[in-house]
């Protein structure tokens, strides 16, 4: 069994090259799966794909017609997969759960940073600056939190905000009532909370959640924490809303635009995405690469999953994590 890897960097190589033997090949591409890139895969058995491979219907007919029977996504999201178009042609499979705790983890540490300052207050110190000035913060215990999204991830981060004393609203679409949570309405989520995280899906329903409107009906000051899928917030609107003092500010570890530019290093380039531009040079704007996962333990599970998943997919023909 051959399998092509896209989007790989030396870190997916690392985890998953123990992985490989006589009965199972490896070949990690560095470019990203799309359509000019897909006649890579012709010869190989498998996909292993990314959250930034494009997926499309073209690219699906190439891979049918190149006879590969698996397209196994090392993520948890696979809004990148027309998978109406991949029914009935080609499998797909994800990993549903890597390390929920990385990315609840990281969203905290985005917050906390913010709120405090941290961000800015390590780049004086290395200059030994050790003004006070503009470092001002708040504190969270006591403040309201909405979360957006109660699954796996969701959940961890708002138990962690409770242990930080903050009251949680929570909204989704489908409220699990086995948590202790105070589900709410996406309106009155908007309105009462001082912080908004996501943590939901990005689908036709969910893309452009918070939008100019959204915006305009939270509480003044609120802060918008995004690691979820970057298209679920309209970058433009929310760079309104930091420029009018409406959001007090932003974290951002994924962002719509994030494809050609996130797990990059572009500090060569010219970035010709002005939004991503102002955004960037926001005091109270953070943006961390899509790296929420990015842990030991999280990259472990990934690659163990997603050799099991290949594994029973081949042999069976069906996987419990098979993406329907
Ligand atoms: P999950 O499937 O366990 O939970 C998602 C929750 O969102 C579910 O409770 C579901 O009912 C709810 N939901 C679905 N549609 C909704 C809507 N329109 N409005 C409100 N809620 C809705 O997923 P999990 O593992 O918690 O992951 C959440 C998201 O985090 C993923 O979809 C993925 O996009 C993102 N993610 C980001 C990572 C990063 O490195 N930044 C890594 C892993 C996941």
């Amino acid at each position: 069994m051959k399998v092509a890897f896209f989007d790989s960097k030396p870190y997916d190589e690392e985890f998953f090259r123990p992985y490989s033997n006589e009965s199972l090949k490896m070949k990690f591409f560095e470019t990203k799966l799309n359509e000019d890139t897909v006649s890579l895969a012709s010869g190989y058995d498998v996909v292993c794909a990314f959250v930034n491979d494009t997926i499309n219907a073209t690219v699906i007919d190439k891979l049918y017609e190149f006879g590969i029977k698996l397209i196994a996504l090392r993520c948890a999201g696979y809004n990148n997969v027309d998978l109406k178009h991949a029914k009935g042609k080609i499998g797909v499979v994800r990993v549903p759960a890597y390390s929920p705790y990385a990315v609840a983890e990281h969203t905290i540490a985005l917050l906390l940073t913010l709120v405090r300052n941290t961000h800015k207050a390590y780049v004086r110190t290395k200059s030994f600056n050790f003004s006070l000035n503009g470092l001002l913060g708040f504190d969270l215990r006591g403040k309201t939190v909405g979360v957006i999204g109660t699954g796996k991830i969701g959940s961890i981060f708002a138990e962690i905000c409770k242990g930080l004393g903050m009251h949680v609203l929570a909204y989704d679409k489908f409220p699990n009532e086995s948590l202790d949570l105070e589900y709410t309405t996406l309106e009155y989520l908007f309105e009462n909370s001082d912080v908004i995280s996501l943590h939901c899906p990005l689908t036709e329903e969910s893309y452009h959640l918070i939008d100019k409107n959204a915006i305009s009906s939270m509480k003044n000051g609120a802060i918008i924490i995004n690691t979820s899928r970057g298209a679920l917030i309209n970058a433009e609107a929310l760079l309104e809303g930091i420029r009018n003092k409406k959001i007090g500010g932003a974290c951002l570890d994924v962002y719509e635009e994030e494809s050609e530019l996130f797990f990059e290093d572009n500090s060569n380039l010219i970035v010709n995405d002005d939004t991503l531009a102002l955004l960037m040079t926001m005091p109270n704007v953070i943006v961390t690469s899509h790296q929420a996962f990015f842990t030991k333990e999280a990259l472990s599970n990934i690659a163990q999953t997603t050799i099991q998943n290949i594994n029973e997919f081949l042999s069976t023909g069906k996987s419990q994590n098979e993406v329907i």
